[in-house]
């Protein structure tokens, strides 16, 4: 370790009072987290009885943490709720495990693999907005749940998740209140809510239910396995057993639902905020894809430029995933800062991608920042929604191919109009959720 290392800094007394204050105005950690930002740096340690994370923001950082000083790094945080829940599933291990799973999940999730989803992304929208009357009032964060569900397992597993929404709605926001920021931060070994053991339980069941059924269809069929569905490549690795599938399942289930319904409610709220946009959108829309029924093409898909360029500035404003967090197993370095064996280190996305060093107007809403040959300038790894280096996220084209293509058939049927949108806030769940909800009117622009 060099001579000029610093120890990781703290909030002053003053400093450490103002970000208090912050937190009991807004009871949002987010607050928190910003201000001390503000105060303290762009690195800075949290000073919480049992729970001392070094927080980094920036570039820099992001490119260490993610890809050159990768190794120094583990994933798994042994006693977080999150590895609890996912067991051995990939999000949480480390080293070849890790790169295991990930080769074998990876393919059905490439960009070419995922094109072919795109009439059943146009369908399964199709299923949730056709039960919404004309001029009703409907919440975003609820349907986009709906419909998150109902894609992945569709396309990703080829389970139709409709007959079991409904009796596994409860379950599944109970897991995601498991593994949300709660108790455990300060309290890791804190007795489980029994909610949650049921929610589990439920979940388990559904799981293991559909991997033996497949296995079994996959036996007496003699058929060889499908290598676009993700459940059918994983029966067909060797040494998978039922619980590593489950785990794996039930990762993709949770990394791959929670994030897209957060990333369409959003969308939602922002182009509620912004009728002009909506409008722009809307137009975008019309001109490519127009009254047709028929799902778009990969190309015509390809060439919704504006609504990609909302898209990517909502990812910017209200990134899902907001914070990256990993461990340090040895006395480390990071960006010249001393960081102890077993700190839990972080790095923030949501702080990155508004900083003031490196963003014009960083809190303002902007889709030109992304239009193509004319993006705002910003030093690599200042953008990280999707995180970076070898354990990015592996659904990425997935969940941007899935936005376009969800958010162009529901603006070609529907007019939008936010309702309350001044009451709306992030809320640092599992994922940066907007809360209470997104509730919008709905009025169907053509007759069906
Ligand atoms: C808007 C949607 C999404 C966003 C913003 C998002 C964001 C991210 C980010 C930031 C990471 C890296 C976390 C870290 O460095 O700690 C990540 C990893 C991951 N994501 Fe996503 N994600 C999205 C959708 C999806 C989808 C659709 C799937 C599955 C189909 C998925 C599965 C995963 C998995 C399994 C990982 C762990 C990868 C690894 O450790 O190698 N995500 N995601």
């Amino acid at each position: 370790m060099s001579e000029t290392v610093q120890p990781l800094p703290i909030a002053e007394p003053r400093s450490g009072l103002k970000v208090l204050r912050g937190l009991a105005r807004d009871r949002s950690l987010l607050t928190a987290l910003s201000l001390m930002r503000t105060y303290v740096g762009p690195v800075f340690q949290i000073t919480m009885p049992r729970f001392r994370p070094a927080v980094f923001v920036g570039p820099d950082a992001n490119r260490q943490i993610l890809v050159t000083a990768r190794d120094q790094f583990s994933w798994r945080n042994e006693s977080d709720p999150v590895v609890r829940l996912l067991r051995r599933g990939m999000l949480v291990v480390d080293g070849e495990e890790h790169d295991h799973y990930r080769d074998v999940m990876d393919p059905p999730l490439q960009r070419r693999n995922v094109l072919p989803h795109i009439p059943a992304f146009w369908r399964y929208t199709d299923n949730v907005i056709d039960t919404w009357a004309d001029g009703s009032t409907q919440d975003m964060l609820v349907e986009m749940r709906k419909l998150a569900l109902l894609i992945l397992m569709g396309t990703t597993f080829h389970v139709d998740f409709a007959p079991d929404m409904e009796r596994l709605w409860q379950p599944i926001l109970h897991l995601i209140e498991y593994i949300s920021p709660g108790l455990w931060i300060v309290w890791p070994d804190a007795p489980s809510k029994a909610s949650h053991r049921r929610a589990i339980a439920a979940m388990d069941d559904y799981l293991y239910a559909i991997i033996r059924a497949r296995r079994a269809q996959l036996e007496q069929q003699g058929v060889a396995p499908d290598p676009t569905d993700l459940l059918e490549n994983l029966i067909a690795t060797p040494g998978m057993t039922d619980d590593l599938i489950r785990d794996q399942l039930l990762t993709m289930l949770i990394a791959g639902h929670d994030t897209s319904t957060a990333l369409l409610a959003w969308v939602l709220y922002l182009l509620g905020m912004h009728p002009a946009t909506m409008r722009q959108v809307q137009a975008e829309v019309d001109a490519v894809v127009g009254t047709q029924d028929e799902p778009p093409t990969a190309e015509q898909v390809n060439e919704l430029h504006f609504l990609d360029q909302v898209i990517k500035e909502t990812l910017r404003l209200y990134p899902p995933i907001h914070i990256g967090n990993r461990r340090v197993p040895q006395d480390s370095e990071i960006c010249g800062y001393r960081v102890p064996e077993g700190t839990r280190v972080m790095y923030s996305i949501y702080l990155s991608h508004r900083d003031k060093d490196h963003w014009r107007d960083p809190d303002a809403f902007c889709p030109a920042r992304f239009e193509r040959g004319q993006e705002e300038k910003v030093p690599p790894f200042t953008y990280v929604p999707f995180g970076g280096g070898p354990r990015n996220c592996i659904g990425a084209a997935f969940a941007q191919v899935e936005a376009r293509t969800v958010l162009a058939r529901m603006l070609q049927r529907f007019h939008f109009e936010l309702l309350d949108g001044d009451k709306i806030h992030p809320h640092m769940g599992a994922t940066l959720e907007p809360r209470p909800g997104v509730r919008m009117r709905v009025a169907r622009r053509f007759a069906p």
